[in-house]
């Protein structure tokens, strides 16, 4: 099988990885951004077109508000510190999930990402910030809602078409894998309108610890899948 056009990923385990060294969470999630630039240049290298990561759910609020906060830092230092070289290496940058309770100087941010490499086509990162799947699913139907008050949209002309691109993630094709580092065999939240065929990968490493290798393993894992979409298998074809 070919390359995945879309690759995303739940990175996962970086409370885990600190805990396990005796060090703070926030030096867990430090050095997930390192695996975060990491896998960026390799899914670059590799040829991947679209790659998409979970960076910080809707859930997350639920953590202690310092934990909290310096997963919002390292996203602005991260911003910061790459949009240049993401920029020269022609990458579209795009951040999905709800603006609600964002810092507006990261709104800002996030605002400068998207414009200033809105014409990069060489590939695409998208974060999925402050994001959660139903979240998402209930804003799209508002949307929807608010089309048919205007007038602008009969019921009964809502499809799957129509309602996918009201969604975050209109620009995007659905992934074709989906990694979950850390073990955990659970989608979290994560892109659930979007991974109705996705091949779903779940890694043992956790993410601080994830690097190329670990992608090409999960590609290699990919490849030797057979995606039906709900029809027979190559065989079953075969004998009519
Ligand atoms: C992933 O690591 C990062 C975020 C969810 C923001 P965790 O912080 O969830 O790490 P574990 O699962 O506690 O090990
Ligand atoms: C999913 O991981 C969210 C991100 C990776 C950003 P969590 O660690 O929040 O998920 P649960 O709580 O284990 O399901
Ligand atoms: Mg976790």
């Amino acid at each position: 099988m070919s390359l995945p056009k879309h690759i995303a990923i739940i990175m996962d385990g970086n409370g885990r990885w600190a805990r396990a060294r005796g060090l703070p969470r926030a030096v867990g999630h430090e050095r997930g951004v390192e695996a975060l630039r990491r896998t960026v240049e390799a899914a670059g290298k590799m040829g991947i077109e679209y790659l998409t990561l979970f960076s910080f759910s809707t859930e997350n609020w639920r953590r202690p508000a310092e934990e909290v906060n310096a997963l919002f830092g390292l996203l602005r230092a991260y911003v910061k510190r790459d949009l240049e070289r993401l920029k020269a290496e022609g990458v579209r940058v795009r951040i999905i999930g709800s603006r609600e309770n964002v810092p507006a100087d990261i709104l800002e941010l996030i605002g400068k990402a998207e414009r200033e490499t809105e014409a990069n086509r060489r590939g695409n990162l998208t974060i999925a910030f402050n994001y959660g799947g139903r979240e998402e699913i209930v804003r799209a139907a508002r949307a929807l809602a608010q089309n048919v008050i205007d007038g602008a949209l009969l019921p009964e002309d809502i499809d799957a078409e129509q309602f996918a691109s009201v969604l975050d993630t209109s620009m995007l094709p659905d992934p074709d894998l989906l990694i979950r580092t850390s073990g955990e065999a659970r989608i979290s939240n994560f892109l659930l309108w979007q991974i109705a065929y996705t091949e779903l990968v779940i890694l043992d490493v956790l993410w601080p610890d994830f690097d190329g290798d670990h992608l090409a393993g999960a590609i290699t894992a990919y490849q030797q899948r057979e995606r039906r979409f709900g029809a027979l298998a190559e065989e079953g074809r075969a004998d009519g």
